[in-house]
């Protein structure tokens, strides 16, 4: 249950999600997109290699869907098995940001990096993205220092 007492299912995301994540994703506003990806534009064919690619070894996504099963956030990482370290990517839809959701995905992402053995999860963020690093400081992320002054590095020990 979110703050203002809405009710989202968040569960691993399938094959049988693809249209909806394909709609999720062409829904953003172009800020939304920007923060998520940067300057990368997310194509349908990197939508559907990524969802092709989940398998819960190396490759998690959860997706986050209303009682009216409408996908409205995803959280993924991937996993460098000979590091440790995993980098986690985070979307909510843009009428259901500051609701509390990208916390509950982000927790419930680093219960399962812990479960897969995850030495290090890791985000890297745009200066101006307060709300993710917000929501990352709440999950128990550092900030860490770069030389890129163009993006942020938050960091979790799992
Ligand atoms: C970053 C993102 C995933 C966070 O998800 P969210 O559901 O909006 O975040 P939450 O509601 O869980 O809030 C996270 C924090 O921001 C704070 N916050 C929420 N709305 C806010 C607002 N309007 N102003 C200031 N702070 C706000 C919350 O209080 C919370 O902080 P707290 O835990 O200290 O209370 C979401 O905003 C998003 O999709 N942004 C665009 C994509 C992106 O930036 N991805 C991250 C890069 S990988």
């Amino acid at each position: 249950m979110l703050r203002d007492g809405s009710r989202v299912l968040i569960r691993a995301l399938t094959p049988a999600d693809a249209a909806k994540l394909l709609r999720f994703y062409s829904s953003l506003s172009t800020e939304t997109s920007y923060l998520r990806f940067l300057n990368y534009r997310p194509s349908s064919s990197w939508v559907l290699e990524g969802l092709a690619n989940v398998n819960f070894e190396d490759n998690v996504a959860l997706g986050a869907f209303t009682e009216e099963e409408e996908l409205i956030g995803d959280a993924r990482f991937s996993l460098d098995r000979k590091t440790g370290r995993a980098e986690i990517g985070i979307v909510v839809a843009d009428e259901w940001q500051g609701r509390g959701l990208g916390l509950n995905m982000i927790q419930t992402l680093g219960y399962i990096a812990l479960m897969m053995g995850v030495k290090t999860l890791y985000a890297t963020v745009s200066p101006v993205n307060y709300l993710v690093a917000a929501a990352l400081k709440s999950a128990g992320f550092r900030r860490v220092r770069t030389e890129i002054l163009e993006e942020r590095i938050f960091e979790a020990d799992l």
